[in-house]
Order: structure tokens, then sequence, then C-alpha cells
């Protein structure tokens, strides 16, 4: 996969611009407040119709404008390919070579990137919405019927939840309960078995960024499990009480989450801040070698700021793997030794040197 070029229009502070980029590691330098981040939320826009940074569309507008585009020229397999996306008056649309797309979804599995910041480290630090984006974004970018069910079992949810709050609904809440079941065993099954593959995968990148001295475990936990799976109606029949009291559905996939653990060691407990920032590396690295092996060719890597936040083994490592792939990097100053193209972004302007 490999970016040729990025147009924005009214994208936060980024003056209507195209740029172009190389093969290999692009360095995107300039001072705080330019316009690194934004350029690289730009292109990131264009993996999954969203915003790595924010849930609001409407903040990456810029200032007194009313719409914004983004428009994204790739190649992949030899294949050119375009997607634009714009947002106006609240509504976002999205055109794959010119044509549009019915769904915004519709935009995943096409270009793929990963995207690696300092805030990354909330994968470890926030709640476990976090960690379920995490699992969603790679399964969603794999399997266009995961995607299917994971927002049909959003939406089923959020009725569910409206009627917990209605007189005299328990009957309509089991009609959903009924839908819920199926969807609930199709995700849980997948979740898990992604789990798996991720530990097989994370667990010597882990090892090697650590020089062996890191055991990485990943443990996918959920109230749904292999044993009580078939008891899911009833399940849901048990706490139907407590969800009306409640407001909302307390049973489900909704509460999955995912435990870390070092040397058998809950990270998120006790590990330090810099062993928790290599957990994330090691957690993106995986990211990078389950996508490639889903989109044929690495996906594009956007690093966030990242260099400075590691140490110089880390980053050695680290930059082993940029050989492989493009990567589009940003930074305030760049003195590593490494081939690369150097772009200098200033007051939302980005020009090749
Ligand atoms: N909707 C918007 N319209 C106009 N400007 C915006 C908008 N949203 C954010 N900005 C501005 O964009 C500027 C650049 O932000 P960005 O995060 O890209 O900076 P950066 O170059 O990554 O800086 P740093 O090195 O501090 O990370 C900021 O000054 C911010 O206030
Ligand atoms: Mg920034």
């Amino acid at each position: 996969m490999k970016i040729l070029s990025l147009g924005v229009k009214n994208f936060r502070n980024l003056q209507t611009q195209t740029i172009d980029f190389c093969d290999g590691l692009n360095v995107l330098c300039g001072k705080n407040a330019q316009g690194k981040t934004n350029t690289l939320e730009a292109i990131y826009l264009s993996t999954i119709g969203k915003s790595p940074k924010t849930r609001k569309d409407g903040e990456m507008i810029a200032f007194s404008h009313g719409h914004l585009e983004v428009f994204l020229k790739f190649e992949h397999l030899g294949i050119e390919k375009t997607i634009k996306l714009d947002i106006k008056h609240k509504q976002k649309s999205v055109f794959l070579n010119g044509v549009k797309l019915k769904k915004l979804s519709d935009v995943i599995g096409n270009f793929g990137s990963v995207y690696f910041s300092p805030e990354e480290l909330n994968l470890i630090k926030a709640g476990p919405s976090h960690r379920r984006r995490f699992v969603d974004i790679i399964l969603c970018q794999q399997d266009k019927s995961y995607l299917k069910d994971l927002q049909t079992f959003q939406k089923i949810l959020a009725q569910r939840n409206a009627l917990l709050k209605q007189e005299n609904s328990k009957q309509q809440v089991f009609v959903w309960d009924k839908s819920l079941e199926s969807i609930t065993k199709r995700i849980y099954q997948k979740r898990k078995t992604f789990v798996e593959k991720l530990n097989i995968i994370s667990k010597p990148i882990h090892s090697e960024l650590t020089e062996g001295k890191e055991e990485l475990e990943i443990i996918y936990t959920s109230q749904i499990t292999d044993e009580n799976i078939s008891n899911f109606l009833e399940e849901m029949k048990n706490n139907l009480e407590k969800d009306i009291l409640l407001g909302y559905t307390s049973y489900g996939l909704q509460n999955d989450d995912l435990v870390f653990k070092i040397n058998k060691k809950d990270v998120k407990k006790h590990a330090s801040q810099g062993q928790q920032r290599t957990v994330v590396l090691s957690l993106k690295l995986s990211e990078l070698e389950i996508l490639k092996s889903e989109y044929g060719g690495y996906p594009v890597l956007l690093l966030d700021d990242v260099l400075s936040e590691l140490d110089e083994n880390r980053r050695e490592k680290l930059c082993k793997y940029l050989n492989n792939m493009q990567c589009i990097l940003t930074c305030t100053e760049f003195d590593m030794n490494l081939n690369h193209h150097l772009y200098l972004v200033d007051g939302g302007v980005v020009v090749k040197k």
C-alpha cells in the first residue's frame, strides 16, 4: 500500500493543497501547532471514514467554514485508486474511484493504515472501549460480515436500551434479545479467535523488543464464554429487572475487554510507563503484520511524534520495520541517520524539501 498524494480543503488548519508522497520514509518536520498531526489525521480518515482523535466530525472542518474535503490517491498491488471524503452540513460522503459509496463504512477495507501516536497509550490506560476499538478496527478490515454484525449489534443494543426506559416493554425486549443471540455468538467467536492470533503474532515481537526479558500475554475477557454462550437468552432474562432499573443492558459483548500481562503481571497495574509504551508498540507492529496478510502488502504506517518517546533500542527496532513499507512520520526535529524524504510543515502548508 502506498499513498501517492493527499489533497485537503478546509481541513483544520491545513491550507488547500495537494501533497505528493514518496516511497519509504516521509518525515514531516515542523514546530508545534503547524499541522503535522492534522495531515496524518486527514490520511487516516480514508482508512475507516473516522478520525483517530475525535468522534466529532465537525471539529475537523476549518474554523469559519461549512465543509471539508480530503482526497487520497494511493496505489495497492499495482492499481491506482482514489478515495474522496467530504463533510457537508454534518453529512459525510465517501467516493471510491469517483463513485459514491452507499454507506460510509463501505470505505473500510480499501486503504489500510496504522496510526500510532503517544495518545495510543490509552490502549492500556483508558477504559475498555479503547481496547474493543483496537480489535474491532482490525477485524472490520478483515471481515465484512463482522463489520455488518457489529453495526447491527450496536443498533439493536441502542434500541433495547431505549426500550428499557419505557413502560411495559418486556415482550418487545425479548424480541430484540432473540436477534442479539446469534450476532453475539458470531462476534464472540471472531473476537476470541482474533485474540488467539494476536497472541501468536505479538509474543515474538514483544520478546524481540525487550531482548527476551518480557513475555507478553493478551487475554480476552468477556461475560460470554464457551460454556455459557448457549444460555444467552436465559442470562438476558435473568438480568432484565436489573437492566430496567439501570436503564441499560448490563450483560453482553459491550463489556468485553483485553487484559495485557507481562511475565504474568497485569500491565495496567504493574508496568512502568516505558513498559506500557513498549506493549503499545508491540500491539501496533502486530496490527501491521495482521493487516499485511489481509491486504496482501503492508498498510501505510502513520507515526505521530512517537520516536522521541522511545529509547534508542526500541527506536532502532521500529526503524528496522520501516524498510518494508511506506511510513509518514511527524516530529519537531529529525536527527536520525535514515534514508528519508523531508517535508517542512509551517502554518498549515506542507512543502517537500
Ligand atoms: N477546526 C480547526 N480549524 C482551524 N484550525 C484548527 C482546527 N482544529 C485544530 N486547529 C489548529 O491546527 C493547528 C495545528 O494542529 P496540529 O495538531 O496538526 O499541530 P502539530 O503540527 O501536530 O503540532 P505538535 O508538534 O504540537 O503536535 C493547531 O494550532 C490547532 O489549533
Ligand atoms: Mg502533533
